[in-house]
């Protein structure tokens, strides 16, 4: 079967709504990008549609210098919040823009204040993809002692969901993978739920899990110009998984736009 997200969207949407009618202006994103490349921009157009959408005053900047950049818009105070358009370009790192991002205004949920505050009672903003596929498995099942094995261990995806499951009150039993894992297949069939963020176009099929295992697909993958997520077609036969493109995806670009308006609101 093929996961509805329609429902995690509206509470999403629903959270917007709340904290609109507590501020009185349409709040600032500015976007920075660094030499755009077809995705980002093709990214950017998507952002400015949900931008309008949403009420929000959506600037799109090239930076010649993202360190420079991040640094004004920080202290620019018409500035809600700050987005860096990926890939990154001219050398800069996930760690330059960790280190420099105001995490007041971080409402991807990047900056090292706000990846550390993971690990306490204390958030702020949680990296979006995370909090997305968490949202997802929240709303369809109780996480409390359920065997959740995440496919991939990324600083945006694969150790913020594992650090988010564990948490008291969601309370999984979380083992992550990589590609030097052992015998893969063996971890995964053992899902009550899986995490596929690995970025291997239908690289799970039905060998890699058992009948009924609810599965969060947050692969994007480009086949023949289609896009394509890390689980083969067929598993949805057997089990229940979240559909590429319209799941995880459709859930980010959501929490992203709800971060704008609690960027305003901080
Ligand atoms: N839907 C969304 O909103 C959204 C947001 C972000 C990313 N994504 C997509 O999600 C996917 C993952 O993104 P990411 O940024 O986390 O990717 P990433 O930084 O490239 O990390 C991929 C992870 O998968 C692991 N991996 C790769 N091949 C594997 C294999 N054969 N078996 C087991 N583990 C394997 C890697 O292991 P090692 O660490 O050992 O290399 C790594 O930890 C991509 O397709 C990306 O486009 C979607």
């Amino acid at each position: 079967m093929i996961i509805d997200v329609k429902n995690t969207i509206d509470k999403i949407k629903s959270e917007i709504e709340q904290i609109k009618s507590q501020i009185n202006y349409e709040p600032k994103l500015i976007s920075l990008v660094v030499e755009p490349d077809e995705s980002t921009i093709s990214y950017l157009n998507s952002q400015k549609k949900s931008a309008k959408k949403y009420g929000i005053n959506l600037e799109i900047i090239e930076s010649k210098n993202l360190i420079d950049d991040l640094k004004k818009y920080n202290e620019d105070s018409s500035v809600d919040g700050i987005f860096v358009g990926r890939p990154l370009r001219k050398g800069y790192t996930e760690l330059d823009v960790a280190k420099n991002i105001n995490p007041l205004k971080d409402v991807e949920g990047v900056s090292l204040y706000n990846i550390g505050s993971m690990f306490y009672e204390s958030e702020i903003f949680v990296p979006c993809t995370a909090e997305a596929v968490v949202k997802i498995i929240e709303d369809i099942e109780d996480t409390e002692g359920k065997n959740i094995v995440i496919m991939g261990r990324s600083t945006t995806v694969g150790k913020p969901v594992a650090i988010l499951l564990q948490k008291h009150g969601r309370d999984a039993t979380v083992t992550v993978t990589h590609t030097r894992t052992k015998d893969l297949k063996e971890i995964t069939k053992k899902a009550d739920i899986l995490v596929a963020a690995i970025g291997k176009a239908n690289f799970v099929d039905q060998t890699f899990v058992k009948e009924g295992t609810i599965i969060i697909d947050v692969g994007i993958n480009v086949i023949n110009g289609k896009i394509v997520g890390d689980v083969s077609k067929e598993v949805s036969e057997i089990c229940n998984v979240t559909p590429v493109p319209g799941g995880v995806g459709n859930v980010t670009s959501v929490i992203l736009m709800r971060n704008v308006f609690k960027a305003a609101l901080n």
